[in-house]
């Protein structure tokens, strides 16, 4: 079986499409950067409508071959990047006044299945996690990280409360020999945690979770990607954003609260109309969520929240109450240990 034969017998399914595709409309044509191509579900079923263009970007190289798919199909109409999102301007120097820009955020089902990238428990390859465009991998992180700076990521990132336990029980594996696999990681995290076999997911879930972050950087890349997507949308552009984790829903969220008219007036003194201090007209505080038909055959699906703002047509401004708000983030995934 060949390379792109295997690909492709996985099943892949984009998720909330049908909720993507009416909040962005591609019927009325327009030009959509869709930031996270993974296997191509956005950008092909907008390409499906004749009036559309689609910008991809995906930092994994992996993504190319279902990318040359779409190219061959919609020659003019379909351009991709292997870049990381937080670069879009690099791409994108021309004013191409982007109807919609999406987000549909963590990791493609090719990239969850594929045990040589790491990300699963019963990998039992290089432990890897990379995502693609990377500084280092999850093993470089678990076996030369001190022991702190790991404690705090994995309770930081991975929100688990037994972060230091964990991390302890890690150096001393490394001590008598390097941490290799997934698998090998998977079950040293699982005896680490009490009554392990009670769990209803794997135990080691949350742990993986932050070191995934960590190599990929991820929420540094959500916090630059959401500016940059501001900066280049224009008025009545949509930022539309799926995310997976609360990590990352609260980041989207605070983002559009932090810089929608709905924010309340910084200052009651300020008239109301010489208040620029925002970026998007309109935010739905509540999250739009996958049906119970798409949880059932998508369970990826569950946890998905979609988010969305439209841009309205006040200059851009950096948003550095945005950044400082998550300046702890940005801090901790900077790393500088090697
Ligand atoms: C959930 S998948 C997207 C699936 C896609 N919507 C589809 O329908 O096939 C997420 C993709 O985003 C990519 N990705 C994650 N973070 C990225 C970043 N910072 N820059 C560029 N691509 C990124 C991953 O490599 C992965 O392929």
């Amino acid at each position: 079986m060949n390379a792109t034969m295997s690909l492709e017998n996985i099943k892949h399914y984009p998720v909330m499409l049908n909720q993507v595709l009416s909040i962005i409309s591609p019927q009325h044509g327009g030009t959509f950067i869709d930031c996270t191509f993974g296997g191509g579900g956005y950008s092909q079923a907008i390409l499906k409508f004749s009036g559309t263009k689609v910008f991809a970007i995906d930092r994994d190289k992996l993504a190319q071959k279902y990318a040359d798919l779409l190219l061959k199909k919609f020659p003019k109409r379909f351009n991709f990047f292997q870049e990381k999102f937080s670069n879009l301007d690099k791409l994108t120097e021309q004013k191409l006044n982007p109807k919609a820009i999406i987000f549909d955020l963590g990791l493609s089902s090719f990239q969850l299945s594929d045990k040589k990238r790491g990300f699963s428990f019963k990998s039992d390859k290089f432990l890897n996690m990379e995502m693609g465009i990377n500084e280092y991998s999850a093993y470089n992180t678990i076996n030369t990280l001190d022991k702190e700076y790991l404690a705090k990521i994995i309770k930081i990132l991975g929100e688990e409360k037994d972060g230091k336990i964990i991390a302890n029980k890690i150096a001393r594996y490394r001590d008598k020999k390097p941490i290799q696999t997934s698998a090998e990681l998977a079950l040293i995290i699982n005896k680490a945690k009490k009554n392990y076999g009670n769990y209803k997911k794997n135990p080691a879930t949350k742990t993986f979770q932050a070191i995934r972050i960590f190599v990929n950087k991820e929420l540094t890349e959500l916090i630059l990607g959401l500016i940059e997507a501001a900066k280049l949308l224009s008025n009545g552009g949509i930022l539309a954003v799926v995310s997976f984790h609360s990590l990352e829903d609260k980041i989207v969220k605070n983002f559009f609260s932090l810089y929608s008219k709905q924010r309340k007036n910084p200052s009651r003194y300020l008239p109301i109309e010489e208040n620029k201090n925002n970026l998007f007209n309109f935010f739905l505080k509540k999250p739009i969520i996958a049906d119970v038909k798409e949880i059932r055959s998508n369970v990826r699906s569950r946890s998905a929240k979609l988010r969305y703002a439209i841009r309205n047509d006040n200059t851009f401004f950096y948003p550095s109450e945005f950044k400082n708000k998550f300046v702890n983030y940005l801090k901790l995934e900077e790393g500088n240990l090697w």
